[in-house]
């Protein structure tokens, strides 16, 4: 079964007494073990698009398939457990929670599943060292650097064992080499977890690691390639998008 199934999702804001279509009739599906790179211009959709699939937002018309399960048939509530049962998410800012160490920003999740406090620091402990973070469970995020908190931000998106993670722009803060480093690292969790990445990203040289891209427009995919095909290669110039 798909990991992640749309079907004629349409989804359009209210601006003023405009209204801006960001999603016309779109058909996806996500198998698992994709690692699927989706770009776009600034604008053409992508943050909605992760929002649906998500299940934090709506679509106007269309429906959502996660695991088979049509989102609009649910409560706010069993949504939420879905999300928490099969959905990571990773962001752009991080957004860990200040006060907390490496190994309570990645417990948190497992917390709210009401996961026992013993299984629960045992498995985010496992999942920080995947990561390669073993050594820093105990640091604050103030105390760590942004490819390390972004790290932590991949062990707590992790720890549950979602089906898909989302991630969007996850190395849009991140130096070069550290957002080189974090791609390599979702790639190996993607082929070590078999564990669905999608992500939004405007960095050219994720294309070289990707099992799929998509591209975006006008509301639509213009573009919908496997990895065997792709013409771009990391130090490519490739095309500059957003
Ligand atoms: N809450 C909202 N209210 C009004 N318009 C919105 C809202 N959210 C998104 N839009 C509009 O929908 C369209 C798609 O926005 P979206 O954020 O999905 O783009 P994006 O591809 O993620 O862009 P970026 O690369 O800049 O993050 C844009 O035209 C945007 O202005
Ligand atoms: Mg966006």
């Amino acid at each position: 079964m798909a990991v992640v199934e749309l079907q004629a999702i349409s989804r359009s804001f209210e601006l003023g007494n405009t209204r801006v279509t960001a999603l016309d009739k779109l058909d996806l599906t996500l198998e698992k073990g994709e690692f699927v790179v989706l770009r776009g211009v600034s604008g053409s959709g992508k943050s909605t698009l992760l929002n649906l699939i998500g299940a934090m937002d709506a679509p106007d018309a269309g429906e959502v398939f996660i695991h088979g399960q049509a989102l609009s048939s649910l409560s706010d509530k069993q949504k939420s457990q879905l999300r928490s049962r099969y959905i990571g998410f990773i962001f752009q800012a991080f957004n860990l929670i200040p006060v907390l160490t490496a190994l309570e920003n990645v417990q948190y999740p497992l917390s709210l599943q009401k996961v026992p406090d013993r299984e629960a620091k045992a498995r985010a402990a496992k999942a920080l060292a995947q990561v390669g973070l073993a050594d820093f469970v105990d640091r604050r995020p103030n105390q760590l650097s942004g490819g390390q908190m972004q790290r932590v931000a991949i062990a707590r998106a992790l720890v549950t064992n979602p089906d898909i993670i989302l991630a969007d722009e996850p190395t849009a803060n991140l130096d070069s080499e550290t957002s080189k480093q974090i791609m390599d690292l979702l790639g190996s969790l993607n082929r070590e977890t078999g564990v669905t990445f999608l992500f939004a990203t405007h960095h050219d040289f994720v294309l070289s690691r990707a099992s799929r891209v998509l591209e975006l427009k006008d509301g639509h995919i213009v573009k919908d390639e496997q990895a065997h095909n792709l013409t771009l290669v990391e130090n490519s110039p490739g095309e500059k998008l957003g």
